[in-house]
């Protein structure tokens, strides 16, 4: 073996080092990219719950969490009655449906009539009382769009002059 066949033998490994090192630094780098976008591509979990899930848990202490006045998980007002709201009302249907309805009390309790009679709503009990003051305060009726009606105007007959 000359010094020339030598040289190239040395040449040769050089580059395969080269290459091999130029390799895993790309993998690395895209491994490293792929978690930065990603990272539960790398958790290896598929089938556990996933954490939206494990976040609903009813013993979670965020369950029912009240932010600026507001129950997180319903978006209803904090105040008087509203756990009562909450446990009776958005079982079947969201709170949007029952924050969307303005109503005053006597529409409201025909409302709970009306979906006991026809959907399956249970009786309220002492209850009843204490959601519909919630519901009356926290969502009374919008102000009418139009004016009422005047009464008790003292009119008086134009005259022709
Ligand atoms: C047993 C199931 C059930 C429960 C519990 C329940 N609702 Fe309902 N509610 C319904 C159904 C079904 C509808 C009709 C939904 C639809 O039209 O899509 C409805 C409709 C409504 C509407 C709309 C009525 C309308 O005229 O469009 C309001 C407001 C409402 N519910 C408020 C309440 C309130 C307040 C409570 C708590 C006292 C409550 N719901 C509890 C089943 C239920």
């Amino acid at each position: 073996m000359d010094k020339k066949d030598n040289f190239r033998k040395q040449v040769r490994s050089f580059y395969s080092v080269l290459l091999t090192s130029f390799i895993m630094v790309m993998l690395i780098g895209i491994l490293g990219v792929t978690y930065m976008i990603n990272p539960s591509a790398f958790s290896f979990k598929e089938n556990g719950p996933s954490s939206e899930m494990v976040s609903k848990n009813a013993e979670d202490e965020d369950w029912d969490k009240i932010e600026n006045g507001i129950h997180l998980r319903t978006g209803l007002k904090d105040a008087d009655g509203l756990m009562a709201v909450v446990n009776n009302c958005t079982n079947c249907h969201s709170a949007k449906l029952v924050m969307q309805n303005r109503m005053n009390e006597e529409r409201w309790v025909e409302t709970i009539r009306w979906m006991q009679e026809t959907q399956n709503l249970w009786d309220l009990g002492e209850n009843e009382k204490v959601i519909v003051d919630y519901l009356v305060t926290n969502y009374p009726p919008k102000s009418k769009g139009r004016r009422e009606a005047l009464t008790n105007i003292e009119w008086y007959p134009l005259e022709d002059k």
